[in-house]
C-alpha cells in the first residue's frame, strides 16, 4: 500500500471525528463502500504526457465532494476515465463496487455526466433528446421521468424548442436534465456553472444540495472556490496530475486556515519592541497596526501571552480585528508548496 492510500486513511478516521463533530450527519457512513473507489490510476495520452499519477481516491456514498485544481490539473481526465471515455493507463476504478472495465455496463448505468464542454445537437429537440438520453442506457421509456426532470430544470415550457434556440444557460440545463433522466447515483458536474449568471448559479446549487437530499452522490469540478466551500462536504485537491489533499471542508478551513489578528493603536510606534519579537508581529499602517499571523490549531494559545506583553511593553490599542484564510487562499498555498 503506497503513501497515498495511507493519506486517504488518515482523512478517512479524521472525517469520522469531524462528522459527529458537525450539526449536518454524515449522509454518506450510512451506506457501506464506497459510490466511487480508485487506485493507483494513472493517465498517459498518446503524446507521452502524463495527466494523472497514482490517484486514490473514495468518495463515499451521498457526498458532494469537489475536485479542485488549475487549468491542466487533470480533473476533466480523471472523470472521463470514470464514465468510459478515456481509457486509463493503469490502476483500477470502481462505481458503486463494479469494475469500470469488467463490469462496464454496471458501472455506466450508475453515472450521470455533465461535461465541462456543451456538444448538442442544435437541431434537436428538448424533450426528444432527453427522451433519447435515458433509452441509450436501457432504461424503459417513462414519460413521467422524463417530465419531472424537465420540470425541476424550469425547461418543462421549452419541451419543444429546438436546442439551437435556447439560451446557453438553458443548453447548459438540458445537459442536466440529459445526465439525469437515466436516475443516476452519481453525478459528475465538470465546471457547472462556468459561464452561468449569478441567478443560474444558485439555481444549480439548490439543484444539487435537492439531489443529495435524495441520496446521489456528486463529484463537481469547478474553479469558484466559494462553490466548494459553500457546497461541498468534502474537497480533493488535484495538481499537475496528482492528488494533494482530500478532507473535510470544514477541516481543511480549520487547519490550513491562517488567521491574522490585527491590533489598531493610539500611538504609532517607530519599531516592534524586543520584548514582543518572539510573537513574529509585523508593524504596518505608518505604526499604527500590529499584525500577529497564527494558525487556529497551535498558536491560538499565545494570544492571551501577547495581549498581556501589550499591556508590559505600554502599548494600548483601540480596535482589533481577525481575518482567516479563504479556500482560495489555501488552495494557492498547497498548489505552491507542492510545486517547488
Ligand atoms: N487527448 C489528449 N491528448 C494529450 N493531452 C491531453 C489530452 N487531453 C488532455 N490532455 C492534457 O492533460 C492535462 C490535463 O487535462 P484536463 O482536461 O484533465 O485538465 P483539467 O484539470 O480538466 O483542466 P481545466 O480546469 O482547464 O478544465 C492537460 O495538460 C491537457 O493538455
Ligand atoms: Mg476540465
Amino acid at each position: 500500500m503506497d503513501d497515498g492510500t495511507a493519506v486517504l486513511r488518515d482523512t478517512d478516521t479524521g472525517a469520522g471525528t469531524v462528522a459527529e463533530a458537525a450539526p449536518q450527519p454524515d449522509r454518506a457512513s450510512q451506506r457501506p463502500g464506497s459510490a466511487l473507489h480508485i487506485t493507483g490510476l494513472n493517465k498517459r495520452y498518446d503524446s507521452g504526457f502524463r495527466a494523472l499519477e497514482d490517484v486514490d481516491l473514495d468518495i463515499r456514498h451521498g457526498e458532494i465532494f469537489a475536485l479542485l485544481g488549475p487549468n491542466g490539473a487533470g480533473k476533466t481526465t480523471l472523470i472521463s476515465i470514470v464514465c468510459g471515455l478515456v481509457t486509463a493507463s493503469g490502476g483500477t476504478v470502481a462505481v458503486d463496487g463494479h469494475d469500470i472495465e469488467r463490469e462496464f455496463r454496471a458501472a455506466r448505468s450508475r453515472i450521470g455526466l455533465v461535461p465541462q464542454e456543451l456538444a448538442t445537437d442544435a437541431f434537436a429537440k428538448v424533450h426528444a433528446t432527453v427522451t433519447y438520453s435515458r433509452g441509450l442506457f436501457g432504461k424503459p421509456p417513462s414519460p413521467a421521468i422524463v417530465e419531472r426532470v424537465l420540470r425541476d430544470l424550469s425547461l418543462w415550457d421549452k419541451r419543444d424548442e429546438r436546442l439551437m434556440n435556447l439560451s446557453g444557460g438553458m443548453k447548459r440545463r438540458v445537459m442536466i436534465a440529459k445526465a439525469l433522466v437515466h436516475e443516476p447515483r452519481i453525478l459528475f458536474l465538470d465546471e457547472p456553472t462556468a459561464g452561468v449568471d449569478v441567478e443560474l448559479r444558485r439555481e444549480m446549487w439548490e439543484l444539487v444540495r435537492r439531489l443529495r437530499d435524495d441520496g446521489v452522490t456528486i463529484i463537481l469540478t469547478t474553479h469558484y472556490i466559494e462553490e466548494a466551500e459553500e457546497m461541498a462536504d468534502r474537497v480533493g485537491v488535484i495538481s499537475q496530475g496528482r492528488i494533494i489533499v482530500v478532507e473535510h471542508t470544514t477541516e481543511l478551513m480549520r487547519q490550513l486556515g491562517r488567521k491574522q489578528l490585527t491590533l489598531h493603536l493610539q500611538h504609532a510606534l517607530e519599531a516592534v519592541p524586543p520584548s514582543l519579537h518572539a510573537f513574529g508581529l509585523e508593524l504596518s499602517g505608518g505604526g499604527r497596526e500590529l499584525t500577529y499571523t497564527y494558525d487556529d490549531t497551535s498558536d491560538r494559545a499565545h494570544i492571551p501571552e501577547l495581549l498581556r506583553a501589550l499591556d508590559a511593553a505600554g502599548i494600548v490599542f483601540r480596535d482589533l480585528h481577525t481575518q482567516q484564510s479563504s479556500l482560495e487562499d489555501i488552495f494557492v498555498r498547497l498548489v505552491r508548496d507542492s510545486n517547488p
